[in-house]
């Protein structure tokens, strides 16, 4: 039995059943909003979320191609109290076990994908989101999916609700929702708070925010899934009173900033700008001996062979725990207190 801070148990697995299992907190989630009488968990694993489902949903239906998780499965609805899942063994698209399933209010999956792609592709799951669909549109057609949170919204080729989620600020899943448990096409979730964002206009863009490339006093790192969902925008319309103006360092990282301090439970970090300056290691570390800080998190892109050149002389003859964040954009440098 393994034990991993993500798991309100020690689930049992296999050697990678716990890697796959989804989180617990995202599992809870998920089951309360996909809450019904009737639901089919097609790729359960070891169970990581068939027990959530089982805890919100009068009867659950768990498959799995393999006979080892499925046994895994089975004990960890034993471990959690539940009686209520009825497990089945065998490839979800086979007409043996579609035969064996009744009309269901959801079907829900978790496909399974390669531990490691150099670009996620939404074909590379099994079993295969259109063939998911096909197979069991006789029994609902209410279906929710996960998917790689890498992929971006135009790379998801159906008309489904994309849910970008994050889990204490990291971005953890991707949930795919059809039929009637469609919402909206895009939201991002901020696990553990259960905080939503969606667009109320489905028309704002990325250059409806006002946008500057001279910042104000504070720096605003927006929630990854509310990047991740192209929903900055609408989290800018929410803070429309601040005069919150996007701060666009690169294609890559995407800030906001403002001359107040404004709080928005969707802004992962704030940090205040404590000075600027050119890039230049020497002069910004005489600055911050000035200032007495003594560590720098470098939050800019340096070629990775000069990452400890560049460390060491921007922290040389540096005291103490106070931390700088350094940005840069172009040739300036935004160095920044997190508050
Ligand atoms: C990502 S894991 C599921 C993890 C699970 N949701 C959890 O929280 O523990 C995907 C699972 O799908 C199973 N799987 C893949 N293809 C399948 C198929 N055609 N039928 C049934 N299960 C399948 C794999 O064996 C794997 O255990």
């Amino acid at each position: 039995m393994t034990r991993k801070k993500n798991f309100e148990k020690q689930l049992y697995s296999d050697e990678d059943g716990l890697r796959f299992a989804t989180p617990w907190p995202v599992a809870a989630y998920r089951a309360k909003r996909l809450k019904c009488s009737s639901l089919a968990d097609i790729s359960c694993g070891i169970g990581g979320q068939t027990v959530y489902f089982a805890r919100q949903c009068e009867i659950v239906y768990a498959i799995e191609i393999s006979p080892t998780k499925l046994e895994l499965a089975k004990k960890n609805c034993k471990l959690f109290g539940l009686d209520n899942v009825e497990f089945i063994c065998g490839d979800a698209l086979s007409q043996d076990v579609i035969d064996q399933i009744p009309e269901v209010d959801i079907v829900f999956s978790d496909p399974a994908r390669a531990a490691a792609e150099k670009e996620r592709d939404i074909d590379n799951l099994t079993p295969h989101i259109p063939n998911v669909l096909a197979a069991y549109c006789g029994k609902t057609s209410n279906f929710a999916f996960e998917a790689p949170p890498q992929l971006p919204p135009e790379r998801i080729p159906f008309d489904c609700e994309l849910e970008y989620l994050s889990l204490n600020g990291e971005l953890n899943r991707l949930d795919l929702y059809f039929g009637k448990l469609k919402t909206c096409s895009r939201s991002a979730m901020a696990l553990p708070g259960a905080v939503k964002l969606y667009p109320k206009s489905e028309s704002l863009k990325e250059t409806d925010m006002n946008s500057t490339s001279k910042p104000g006093k504070y720096l605003y790192e927006p929630d990854p899934a509310v990047i991740k969902a192209e929903l900055l925008p609408e989290l800018v319309a929410e803070m429309h009173n601040q005069n919150v103006e996007l701060f666009k360092i690169d294609d890559k990282r995407l800030m906001l900033t403002s001359n107040n301090a404004v709080e928005h439970p969707m802004i992962k970090n704030t940090y205040r700008i404590v000075f600027n300056a050119e890039f230049i290691p020497e002069n910004i570390n005489k600055e911050l001996k000035k200032r007495g800080y003594g560590k720098v998190l470098l939050r800019t892109e340096v070629d990775p062979a000069k990452y400890w050149d560049i460390r060491n002389r921007l922290e040389r003859n540096l005291k103490g725990d106070r931390k700088v964040n350094l940005f840069s954009k172009g040739i300036t440098s935004y160095i920044c207190e997190k508050i």
